[in-house]
């Protein structure tokens, strides 16, 4: 992609797109942000978005959609069976992912439930480069284990490596001998390993793992639901694939893959999902569960309007120029925090900016959820929502312990073209403004806690008063500021 240079040697990400339709936030007083905490459980998932200044979240359904894709949700087929819309859609999936058959589902997990119903029975084992928790969840609902295989790079915070998200080649195949490959329904690869930073893998591990799947005959599974922007990462950072497109790259991934999922609230702007393969024997092993779990196979749950975004949605995946404006914004607040000595997850990867709050809180200990706290701090003082990923993400083992994460990750979510410069600038702002009070962030504890992704709806409260007194600074500093 050709590169724009400012006169006054700034590098500063520039948007390439005009904004048309607009949404009015609100930054409401910091007494009403803190009511707002205790009524939501100090989770962020469970705070109205009437509270919200900036929603970093997640980038799940949030991203910002394009004249196109509204234009082509007016002209929706609206049809029990045989909807033009989903004729437009498989299109759409041959023509960008290059497979054959499609079956339609209202979001990614959707996916995740039917190919584990399918495949995953007590006893099973799914490697994968990492887990997501959906995924993890639908396959332990199934009484399958899953064995997370990275290498050992991909839990280092500062980071230089490319590809953080690759496969570990020599335990892969370590595990299949111990395990047994019959015991291994299939391999999951993640693109763009969501929970360790939005970190990608390389095509040439792909292939890797392509090669070890086919020595002993186990199916590849590919979560495509990041793969956009794994594919502008190759671009980037690949030899192979310095002078190739998008295009290039996304299909030879998908091509090394027997089975492709995707969330359409991710990869495509839009919202739904969908199972793809080139192989009518895994079409036929999956096809009955859509009807079953779903809706028919024209439509799998989904609006047609939803359909007919997400086929435009998929072509413009294609387009560097939209798939590159949510890593080129990550990059420059990483690289800002990264200036400010604030411990951000590196090199820069997509979907959001990862703060480490195992070191930001590193007085909390794991016990008391640091990067929950954290989340909870960061919203208290500014009104951004971010989304924790540490422990509370993590689910308990099978006798009721707790498993703490790898990584205590408070996320802040960049979803595509959907915050300005200054917007940006203001995070950057107010995490510093944290970061320097620090110590008086303290820990929670959970006084509800669901058996089944906790972190969803669970409650917690602090362990103390230290909201109050975090509050009483912020005061203190900015007077009467919002
Ligand atoms: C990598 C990955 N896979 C699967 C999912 C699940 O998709 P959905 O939220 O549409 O159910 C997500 C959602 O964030 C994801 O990031």
């Amino acid at each position: 992609m050709q590169e724009i240079k400012f006169y006054s040697g700034e590098n500063i990400p520039l948007e390439l797109h005009k904004v048309r339709i607009v949404q009015k936030l609100h930054l409401v007083p910091i007494e009403r942000r803190l009511e707002a905490l205790y009524e939501g459980g100090f989770n962020t998932f469970r705070l109205s978005t009437k509270d919200v200044f900036l929603d970093m979240l997640t980038d799940s359904g949030t991203n910002a959609m394009s004249d196109n894709q509204l234009a082509a949700m007016m002209q929706a087929d609206d049809a029990y069976a045989g909807s033009q819309s989903f004729a437009r859609l498989q299109q759409a999936v041959t023509d960008v992912l290059g497979k054959k058959y499609l079956l339609p589902v209202h979001q990614g997990r959707a996916a995740e439930n039917i190919i584990s119903v399918a495949y995953v029975h007590k006893g099973s084992l799914v490697p994968m480069n990492y887990h997501f928790t959906t995924a993890m969840a639908h396959i332990t609902d199934k009484g399958g284990q899953i064995a997370e295989l990275l290498y050992d790079e991909a839990y280092v915070v500062n980071s230089s490596h490319p590809f953080k998200g690759n496969m570990n080649i020599e335990k892969l195949e370590e595990t299949i001998k111990y395990h047994g490959p019959k015991n291994i329904p299939f391999i999951r690869m993640e693109a763009s390993t969501n929970l360790i930073g939005g970190q990608p893998f390389s095509v040439q591990n792909l292939r890797d793992v392509r090669a070890i799947a086919d020595k002993y005959g186990i199916r590849l599974v590919l979560d495509c639901s990041l793969l956009g922007e794994n594919a502008y990462l190759v671009l980037q950072r690949e030899e192979e694939f310095k002078n190739s497109d998008m295009k290039t790259v996304i299909q030879t991934m998908t091509s090394l893959a027997d089975l492709c999922y995707f969330s359409a609230r991710k990869l495509s702007s839009s919202r739904g999902g969908g199972i793809c393969t080139d192989s009518l024997e895994i079409f036929r092993e999956l096809e009955a569960f859509v009807p079953l779990y779903e809706g028919f196979l024209t439509y799998g749950g989904m609006s047609v309007r939803e359909v007919e975004a997400m086929a435009v949605g998929l072509y413009e995946t294609l387009d560097e120029t939209m798939i590159s404006q949510s890593p080129t914004f990550i990059k420059y607040l990483v690289g800002e925090l990264d200036k400010k000595g604030i411990p951000v997850i590196k090199p820069a990867g997509v979907l959001g900016v990862h703060v480490d709050a195992m070191q930001v809180c590193s007085h909390i200990p794991q016990t008391e959820y640091p990067a929950g706290s954290l989340a909870a701090a960061l919203f208290l003082i500014s009104g951004i929502r971010g989304m924790e990923r540490g422990s509370i993400s993590n689910q308990r083992d099978e006798y009721g312990n707790e498993t703490y994460a790898d990584m205590e990750l408070l996320r802040l979510a960049v979803p595509r073209r959907v915050f300005t410069l200054s917007q940006i600038k203001y995070v950057e702002d107010r995490l510093t403004w944290l970061y320097d009070n620090r110590q008086l962030i303290g820990g929670l504890k959970f006084v509800y806690e669901p058996p089944v992704l906790r972190f969803f709806m669970g409650g917690l409260e602090p362990t103390n008063d230290w909201p109050q007194k975090l509050m009483a600074k912020f005061k203190e500093d900015f007077g009467e500021s919002l």
